[in-house]
C-alpha cells in the first residue's frame, strides 16, 4: 500500500467508502474493515446522508471507535446536503457533524467535507461553524467535495482552515477532470471544460483529490468491469492484469493512483475479496504508454 502525506497523516492512497453498507450486518462490516486494514487501508469515508445516517450508524455499531485502535484510523465524513437542497448554514453544519459523531460513536472526526456546493453559501457562516467544531475538538481538519476552484477560494477567504481535500468523481471511463486539458481549444466533446481546471488547481494548492466511484459508468450507472460496452478497455485491462499478475480491478485502481497528483481512490465495494483485489493496484506504476492506452481504450483521443 502506498501512503500519501495529508495534513499530519500518512494516509493510504486507497480509502474504504462506506456509502453502501446499509444492509450489512455488524459481522460483515467487521470483516470488511478488518480486510481493508489488513491490506493497509487506514482511511474510511462516510457522509451523514448515506442511507439517511444508517451507514454511519452501522459502522459505529460494528467498529469500536472508542478503542485504542481509533488513533490508527482516519475517519472522514461529509455534511451540507439536506432533504432536497444544500445547506451550508452554521446551524446545519454543526448539527450534521455532531449527528455524525453520535452515529459513528466517536469523539472526533478527522476530516469533515462539505459534500456538494451550496449555491446560497455564506462563507462567513461556514467559517463560524468550522471554528466552533475545531474549538470543541469535534473535527480536526476540513475539506470539500465536488467543488470548483473559485468555490474553494471563496470559502478560504473567510476561514482560517486550510481545505485539504476535494472529493471528485473520477475513473478511466469518467475522466472529465483530465479530458479538457488534454484537448484544450479543440472542437470535440472531450475539450468541454466541465470542471474549471480543478485538477491543476488542487495540485497547485496542495489539496488532495479523492476519486469517488472509481468503477462506475457515469452517475451510479453500473460498473465498466466486464461490461461489453467497454470491450476494448476490458481486453486491455485483462492484458495488463496478466502482465502485472493482478486483477482488472487493480489495474483500474492503478490508473488513478499512477497520476502524480497523489490522489486517493475511494472504493465503494462491500466485498472483502474485491477490496483485496483493488488494493493490489495501489503500488503498480503504469508506464506513460500503458496509462495513455487505457485512457484511449475507454473511448478517448490523445490528439
Ligand atoms: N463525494 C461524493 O459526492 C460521493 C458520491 C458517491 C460516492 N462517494 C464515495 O465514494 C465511494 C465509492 O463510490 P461507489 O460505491 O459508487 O464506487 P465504486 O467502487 O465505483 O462502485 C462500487 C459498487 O460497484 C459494485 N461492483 C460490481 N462489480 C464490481 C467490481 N468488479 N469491482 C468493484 N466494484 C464492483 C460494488 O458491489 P459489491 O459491493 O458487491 O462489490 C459496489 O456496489 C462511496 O462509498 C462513498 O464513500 C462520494
Amino acid at each position: 500500500m502506498k501512503y500519501i502525506k495529508l495534513a499530519d497523516y500518512n494516509a493510504s492512497d486507497i480509502i474504504l467508502g462506506c456509502m453502501r453498507i446499509r444492509d450489512k450486518t455488524s459481522k460483515e462490516i467487521q470483516e470488511l474493515v478488518e480486510t481493508a486494514i489488513s491490506c493497509g487501508i487506514n482511511f474510511f469515508d462516510h457522509a451523514d446522508i448515506y442511507s439517511g445516517g444508517i451507514c454511519e450508524e452501522n459502522f459505529g455499531n460494528a467498529i469500536n471507535l472508542k478503542s485504542a485502535e481509533r488513533e490508527k484510523m482516519i475517519i472522514q465524513t461529509k455534511c451540507g446536503i439536506s432533504k432536497g437542497y444544500f445547506d451550508f448554514s452554521k446551524e446545519h453544519i454543526i448539527e450534521a457533524a455532531t449527528g455524525s459523531l453520535k452515529r459513528l460513536k466517536t469523539d472526533y472526526i478527522d476530516i469533515l467535507l462539505l459534500h456538494r456546493p451550496d449555491p446560497l453559501v455564506e462563507p462567513q457562516e461556514v467559517a463560524e461553524a468550522f471554528r466552533y467544531l475545531k474549538e470543541k475538538g469535534y473535527v480536526k481538519h476540513f475539506g470539500v467535495s465536488n467543488h470548483t476552484p473559485y468555490q474553494i477560494q471563496l470559502l478560504e477567504k473567510y476561514t482560517d482552515e486550510k481545505l485539504i481535500v476535494n472529493q471528485l468523481q473520477l475513473s478511466i471511463v469518467h475522466s472529465k477532470l483530465i479530458d479538457s486539458s488534454i484537448c484544450l481549444n479543440m472542437n470535440n466533446e472531450q475539450s468541454v471544460n466541465r470542471d474549471s481546471g480543478v485538477l491543476d488547481f488542487c495540485r497547485l494548492n496542495d489539496i488532495t483529490i479523492q476519486a469517488w466511484s472509481p468503477f462506475q459508468k457515469g452517475f451510479f450507472g453500473g460498473v465498466f468491469i466486464d461490461d461489453k460496452e467497454y470491450s476494448k478497455l476490458n481486453t486491455l485491462l485483462a492484458d495488463l492484469a496478466k502482465q502485472y499478475n493482478v486483477s482488472k480491478e487493480a489495474i483500474a485502481v492503478s490508473w488513478i493512483t499512477r497520476h502524480p497528483a497523489d490522489m486517493q481512490v475511494v472504493l465503494g465495494t462491500t466485498n472483502p475479496e474485491r477490496v483485496k483485489k483493488c488494493c493490489d493496484g495501489s503500488e503498480i506504476r503504469l508506464t506513460r504508454k500503458e496509462w495513455s492506452d487505457l485512457y484511449k481504450a475507454a473511448g478517448n483521443i490523445i490528439p
